[in-house]
């Protein structure tokens, strides 16, 4: 089939897919920005006049819901949706199964922000100030779980229609190695199948029941290691769309070609087996918790540092190889030669970049001692906007730039502004992040209005504490006008008219230099990953699971494990 047709014209239903989930991601991304403007001016007793202290959870939790639920995980959709029609060269087989799953996510996703929104708004009986963790005791209005829950359904459906798709393409293409945004779909989805449990089982079993007084109590525990065990595999499906950018279409926007395509599929694997077994990283701090369990959480957690290396090697080769097709030459000198004034390549080499900042900040959060110098201070909030604010939002934002005229047809609106604005984004991140890290070290705490540091001393002297509150408001401004300036450029382009000048994105995606056939055959056997992925679960959760359920599942006073 030609790739000079727009996909939307080869395969327009898939595009309706991709373009509506498209359009809850960025309306989810508006509203998340500017609640993000609020709470950095709030917080750092910059600007107050907005919202008052007592509203600040609320604000918090739609910020958190909105953008690193929402956001990200409509924009996985609708790019997922559009990889497995692009690579298989088929529609996904029902328009209304597609359509249903949609708009099950969608309703979920409404209803969810209905409970948190209604807290704010003083009529509405509802509230939902509990954060995008939303673990116990912390409790919501029963519309919140109830929505989270449709909107996690429509996931796994989602999921079951992109596999399906493949499985019709398998009877078509016997012996045919799976192409490999198929192959990054299929193990992203298992990996989030596996994940999912977790929070399915604490929401439907604990959280619902006990919101609608059915159960008087939950055991905080057993519901925390339950939201932790999808709590880091969800980081995962955060990073993986935009891994499947920079792996697939990141070298084709370099100039260039994937440096290794069984290197890629090595990473996948790597990630749906290594990661969910690690979820106790993130209560190293909870009493309750054997040092053992938390010792195998750390080391399987630093092996996951292995497919992330493994991509930064790939993906700056790729760019490399690019830019030395485009004239590139010497040690560093390549870098001059990539094409930095495109948003779509520049945007996704910026995020790579502050990914690897992002990277060092959670080997510190990892490591089980020096864990309790930064937990629960701003340095994580610093840390998370470096990988999702920065590495999964900014690719999305920028990859958005050379995916969305396909999906529509029609041409990127306000050029000069998505030139402009990936290194807004950057330098506001740059601000914000880094004052957040060194706040955090100096013990100002995270998800609070009021961290009382010399909150009257205005002076920004260098090093001070007024110096970092500055920064992360003047960071925070420029990303939320960064988020601004990419959604103005997305709505001009979806109300322009169609057909007024040529479509100029060049959507072919060139072969890989070390293609697929360069790789055993086994690595195409996700059932076995898939397999070892639920052996390795069982052997971290197996034993703490059973310890907290065995001294009775609601009982929240009783010690959890045996003393
Ligand atoms: C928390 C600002 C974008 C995800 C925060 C906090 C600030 C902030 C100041 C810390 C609040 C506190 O701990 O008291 C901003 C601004 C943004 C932005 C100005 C610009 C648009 C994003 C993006 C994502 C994101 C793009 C994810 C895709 C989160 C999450 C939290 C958070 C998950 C933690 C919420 C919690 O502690 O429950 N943000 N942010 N933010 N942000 Fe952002
Ligand atoms: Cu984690």
């Amino acid at each position: 089939m030609s790739d000079r047709l727009a996909f939307v014209d080869k395969f327009p239903s898939a595009a309706r897919i991709t373009r509506l989930s498209m359009g809850v991601s960025f309306t989810a991304l508006t509203i998340g920005a500017l609640l993000g403007i609020v709470q950095a001016l709030h917080r750092t007793n910059v600007f107050r006049g907005v919202i008052s202290s007592a509203d600040y959870y609320s604000v918090l939790t739609g910020h958190g819901v909105l953008l690193a639920l929402f956001f990200t995980i409509f924009f996985l959709t609708g790019i997922f949706t559009w990889g497995t029609s692009r690579s298989l060269g088929r529609e996904l087989p029902s328009p209304r199964f597609s359509l249903a799953w949609f708009l099950l996510m969608f309703s979920g996703a409404v209803m969810t922000a209905t409970a948190i929104f209604g807290g704010l708004v003083g009529q509405i009986p509802f509230s939902a100030d509990v954060l995008y963790t939303f673990y116990a005791p912390l409790q919501a209005h029963p519309l919140f779980y109830a929505g989270l829950a449709a909107w996690l359904v429509g996931t796994w459906l989602a999921g079951a229609d992109w596999i399906r798709t493949y499985y019709h393409w398998r009877q078509d293409n016997p012996g045919e190695r799976i192409p490999l945004q198929m192959f990054m779909i299929v193990t992203t989805m298992l990996m989030w199948y596996i994940a999912t449990l977790g929070v399915a089982v604490e929401v439907l079993f604990f959280l619902l029941p006990l919101s609608l007084g059915l159960i008087e109590s939950v055991d905080p525990l057993l519901t925390r290691t339950l939201f932790w065990f999808f709590g880091h595999p969800v980081v995962y499906f955060w990073l993986m769309p935009a891994y499947f950018a920079w792996y697939t279409v990141l070298p084709k926007l370099s100039g260039g070609r994937l440096f290794s395509d069984p290197l890629a599929r090595v990473v996948f694997i790597l990630f749906l087996i290594l990661s969910t077994p690690v979820g106790f990283h993130h209560q190293y701090a909870d009493p309750g918790v054997p040092e053992g369990f938390k010792f195998i959480a750390m080391t399987n957690t630093m092996f996951l540092l292995l497919p992330s290396f493994l991509t930064a090697f790939t993906v700056v080769a790729s760019m490399e190889y690019g830019a030395r097709q485009r004239g590139g030459t010497g040690y560093l000198g390549w870098l001059r030669a990539l094409p930095w004034g495109k948003p779509a390549f520049a945007g996704c080499a910026l995020a790579g970049m502050m990914f690897a900042a992002g990277g060092f900040s959670g080997i510190i959060n990892a490591g089980m001692n020096i864990n309790s110098l930064i937990h629960n201070t701003l340095w994580v909030p610093g840390h998370f906007h470096l990988t999702v604010g920065t590495a999964s939002a900014l690719t999305m934002m920028a990859i958005s730039y050379w995916l969305y005229p396909q999906i529509t047809g029609k041409r990127l609106q306000f050029y000069g502004i998505a030139q402009v604005q990936p290194y807004i984004w950057f330098i506001g991140m740059g601000l914000m992040s880094n004052a957040m890290h060194r706040a955090g070290l100096a013990g100002v705490p995270r998800r609070t209005a009021e961290p009382q540091y010399q909150q009257f001393d205005f002076a920004p002297v260098l090093g001070s504490m007024a110096e970092m509150r500055l920064q992360i408001a003047i960071g925070g401004t420029l990303l939320t006008l960064g988020a601004l300036m990419f959604v103005l450029v997305m709505v001009g382009t979806w109300l322009a008219e169609r057909g007024r000048g040529r479509l100029r994105v060049d959507s072919h995606l060139p072969e890989p230099i070390s293609g697929p056939s360069d790789s055993p055959r086994v690595l195409d056997n996700v059932k076995l990953w898939f397999v070892i992925a639920v052996v390795l679960v069982v052997i971290a959760y197996g034993f703490p699971i059973y310890s907290m359920v065995a001294d009775g599942a609601l009982n929240p006073a009783a010690p959890p494990f045996p003393v």
